[in-house]
């Protein structure tokens, strides 16, 4: 078990970003992957080009008060088009690596009948630029764009959708497996199951307990299907990404404990309900316990999970900050039995949160990888996902200087930095987001990017925070 540290440094303690870097590139270990991350629907636009298909986000996005100013992922940053011109600015950045998802329908328009090879060709035209650009691509399977002919046949709380993926799995991998050597297989699947039919908050938009809890055993059997499928064409590493949200006690409320305390709940559904059945073969009896409260089951078959523990090759985790829990000031109402649903209370703090209103706790993320180095032992860490909304303007002499989300990304990467030195086995950080993009629910508003978008030009520009970015890895590169 890791030994477990104080509290990181705050930017305050050290006299710039600039030395910040200095420290985390001297303490991280030489091959460390150095990356970006985006998503299909949040970057490409072309949404009706080549042959692709009606995904569940553009009919969600349609759908009249679903998405803030109704905004859509039509054109979005125009990715699509633009590539080549997105590959040379991560060129120019120095990154090592790039994370995005390949868009099952423009791969399978109909979502199980056959492929499309325009659709494909996209992504072989990406991987192609990428690789000579000396960029390693990294590529997730699902990041929440299902054809819609898959959710009017049931979607996720239907059985059959899992099995549709590996379908859609074996063509990606089929025609990219032999340049592409790292799949991720879902990203975030409890924003699928909980935000797209719990909360109702994402597409499809349901708000059904039962529908929920079927969507997670179908999504982490997809996972566990959709990984054999890179396991057996020998396609490289693979493995998940999740958003393994710490749950914390607002101060002074540490002590709750029993059924309705809403840190275990949160635990419960947001870490060990996926990392327990992929890594150890077995639901967390808690959880189904919280589940059955809500007269929920998860439909289990003979042998499911035994293919949801398929080997992986590592665990890609998606960090922005903790959720900090109270049952309320009253025990009643009592909250409902799901992290995540609006009475399991989230504590409001207005002071250090970004945009979206979202806390930031550096020392959070420090306790999460510890706990995770220290309860799932033996398998290998990536940040796939960590980034922090801020409303940036454009300068008169046309930069984006974003100094908070600088010291977000600073502070979390020196975290980084402190947990591998701690023995927690981090191999890369992914920041999110290469650009400013597509924030589902939130429309174009939050930017997240460390290059900025001018939604109406389309012009990219880099922010201070990826100047910043780009110096650290180039100085990490001069120490190793
Ligand atoms: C998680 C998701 O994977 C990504 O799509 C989203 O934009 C970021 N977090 C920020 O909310």
């Amino acid at each position: 078990t890791p030994v477990r540290t104080a509290d990181p440094a705050t930017a305050d303690q050290l006299a710039t970003a600039d030395q910040l870097a200095t420290r985390i590139a001297a303490g991280l270990p030489a091959g460390f992957v150095w990356g970006a991350a985006t998503a299909s629907y949040q970057i490409e636009g072309a949404y009706d080009e080549d042959g692709r298909g009606p995904s569940i986000w553009d009919v969600f996005a349609r759908t009249p008060g679903k998405v803030r100013g109704g905004e859509n992922g039509d054109v979005a940053t125009d990715h699509f088009h633009r590539y080549p011109e997105d590959v040379a600015l991560m060129a120019r950045l120095g990154l090592s690596a790039y994370r995005f998802s390949v868009a099952w329908p423009r791969v399978v328009p109909t979502g199980s009948g056959p492929v499309n090879p325009r659709g494909l060709a996209f992504y072989d035209r990406l991987v192609d630029e990428l690789l000579a650009a000396g960029i390693d691509p990294w590529v997730t399977l699902y990041h929440w764009d299902l054809p819609q002919p898959l959710q009017d046949a049931g979607g996720w709380p239907n059985r059959d959708t899992a099995l549709r993926f590996v379908d859609y799995a074996e063509h990606v991998v089929g025609a990219l497996g032999d340049r592409v050597r790292h799949w991720s297989t879902l990203n975030e699947p409890w924003c699928s199951a909980f935000e797209g039919h719990l909360t109702g908050r994402h597409a499809p938009g349901v708000q059904d307990a039962t529908a929920a809890v079927r969507s997670v055993h179908h999504l982490l059997l997809a996972h566990g299907l959709g990984a054999a499928v890179v396991r057996e064409r020998g396609a490289g590493d693979v493995g998940v990404t999740l958003n393994l949200i710490p749950a914390e006690p607002p101060p002074g409320l540490e002590d709750i404990a029993g059924a309705d305390d809403p840190v275990r709940l949160v635990d419960g559904q947001q870490i060990r309900l996926w990392l327990d059945p992929i890594l150890h073969g077995t639901y967390p009896t808690d959880v189904i316990e919280d589940f059955a409260r809500a007269g929920a089951e998860l439909p289990i078959q003979d042998g499911d999970l035994d293919r949801i523990s398929t080997p992986v090759d590592w665990i890609g985790v998606n960090y922005y900050a903790p959720h900090i829990v109270t049952p309320g000031p009253d025990p009643s109402p009592k909250p409902t039995p799901f992290a995540g649903a609006d009475n399991v209370t989230r504590v409001v703090t207005t002071d250090d949160v970004t945009e979206l209103g979202w806390p930031v706790r550096p020392g959070s993320f420090l306790a999460l990888l510890h706990r995770l180095g220290g309860d799932y032992p033996g398998v290998p860490f990536y940040i796939h996902e960590n980034g922090a909304a801020y409303a940036d303007t454009v300068a008169a002499d046309g930069t984006v200087h974003d100094p908070e989300r600088l010291r977000y990304l600073a502070r979390h990467l020196d975290v980084v930095r402190q947990a591998t030195q701690d023995g927690v086995d981090v191999r890369g950080y992914f920041v999110w987001s290469l650009l400013d993009n597509y924030e589902w629910a939130e429309g174009y508003r939050m930017r997240f990017g460390v290059v900025h978008v001018d939604f109406e030009t389309l012009t990219r520009t880099p922010k201070s925070s990826g100047l910043w970015y780009s110096r650290l890895i180039r100085e990490h590169r001069g120490t190793n």
